[in-house]
């Protein structure tokens, strides 16, 4: 439906580096699915601004909801990274996440 796939559809996260899994529906955000499920994800302004809930997105498709290269800088993006806060799944997907992980701009301000 008009390329955002199929809303009632539920699709399977598998973090691989904890082994966590869980489900989401395809109405609503990774990062959401994640809270509802129980599953602490790093995110801090869920708005697609800081980068804390990034994610390597190792196998699967989502959907941008904002543009990943706003927060995002190339090496991340070539690396595969992901908003959480601003993807719907377009499949099952495995991703990566650093539990530990700061946001993109403490991270510039940091190197
Ligand atoms: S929580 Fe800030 S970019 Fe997702």
């Amino acid at each position: 439906m008009f390329g955002f796939g199929d809303k009632n559809k539920t699709y399977k996260v598998t973090i691989a580096n904890t082994g966590e899994t869980f489900e989401v529906n395809g109405k609503i955000n990774l990062l959401k699915a994640a809270e509802n499920a129980g599953i602490e994800w790093p995110c801090n302004c869920k708005s697609g601004g800081c980068g804390t809930c990034r994610a390597i997105l190792k196998e699967g498709k989502v959907k941008e909801l904002s543009d990943f290269a706003y927060t995002l800088d190339g090496d991340m993006l070539d690396q595969g990274y992901i908003l959480a806060c601003q993807s719907s799944l377009k499949s099952d997907i495995v991703v990566e996440v650093d539990k530990n992980q700061k946001g993109v701009q403490e991270l510039k301000a940091t190197a």
